[in-house]
């Protein structure tokens, strides 16, 4: 069976894969790493307090939770996804925390915005596009849905660079790239982003590089491991027994406090003319 990205085809999933991807949105977010990357770009945005802003596939909406939480942005957002089920849980999530009148989710397609031209003030991708079906019209329509002087930000990772240590650095280099095809239907595109924004419009304001580095002990790729190693065994990209072998591996070095992942995630910030 070919891989077939878990989030580009959400809408095939059974339940309970639905779940595990609910719980790996929910603990990445709260993954201190990871969330710094978020504050960076949002501190650079500067939202005015009654700014409106789009997430394109916010998932569980943790992106936009925290947002409404914190800092002095009290203005509208909005977040679609792709699937209704993910969407349930981001309307349950934000009623919880207290927030659900501040931000309202829609099931949509990041392709085709149900949203007139101009309608937000900043539109953000946050891990969408290396999932997304056709990037370049993602792209166009968070271009089409902003209003022109807005900022659009695509922050993402680049899935070729995503490394787990392992002794057979063979196998390693093999696993990592069924790791990256198995779960993404892109895993390159942020390379190919200072061509593809230019091509709507949109003028490059500031654009940087983080590496996510886990040393010694694993939070944020162990979760990403133990979510995403079931795709590359359904999608028998590698041989069972081999995979199996390297996530004891990872499970070992963690405990053992041998442990070493790592992956580059890339921050876009532009704006339209
Ligand atoms: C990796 S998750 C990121 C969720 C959220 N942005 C976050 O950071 O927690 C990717 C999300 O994009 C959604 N997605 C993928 N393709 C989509 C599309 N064409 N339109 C809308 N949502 C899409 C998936 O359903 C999934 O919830």
């Amino acid at each position: 069976m070919a891989a077939r990205d878990p989030h580009r085809y959400i809408n095939e999933l059974d339940e309970a894969a639905l779940q595990r991807l609910v719980v790996r949105l929910e603990s990445r977010a709260m993954d201190a790493v990871f969330a710094a990357l978020l504050d960076k770009y949002v501190a650079r945005l500067k939202l005015r307090s009654s700014a409106r802003l789009l997430e394109v596939g916010c998932g569980t909406g943790a992106n936009l939770r925290k947002l409404a939480r914190c800092g002095d942005f009290k203005g509208e957002s909005v977040g679609v996804d792709q699937c209704q089920t993910i969407i349930d849980a981001a309307w349950s999530f934000a009623q919880t925390e207290g927030v659900g009148d501040r931000i309202m989710f829609q099931v949509g397609d990041a392709h085709h915005l149900d949203f007139p031209s101009g309608t937000f003030d900043a539109v953000i991708a946050h891990t969408l596009i290396s999932h997304a079906a056709d990037p370049a019209l993602v792209i166009k329509e968070m271009a089409r849905v902003v209003r022109p002087g807005g900022m659009v930000v695509v922050f993402d990772g680049d899935y070729s660079s995503l490394t787990f240590g392992y002794p057979d650095h063979d196998f390693g280099s093999r696993m990592d790239a069924a790791l990256a095809n198995a779960t993404f239907n892109n895993p390159r595109i942020m390379r190919d982003l200072p061509r593809l924004l230019s091509d709507y419009g949109l003028e490059l304001v500031a654009a940087w590089g983080d590496a996510l580095t886990e040393i010694g002990n694993g939070s944020y790729f162990k979760s990403f491991a133990e979510t995403y190693v079931p795709y590359v065994i359904k999608a028998s990209l590698l041989p069972q027994s081999e995979v199996e072998n390297w996530m004891n591996d990872q499970q070992k070095a963690m405990e053992d406090g041998k442990f070493f992942a790592c992956c580059n995630y890339y921050t876009y910030m532009v704006r339209r003319q």
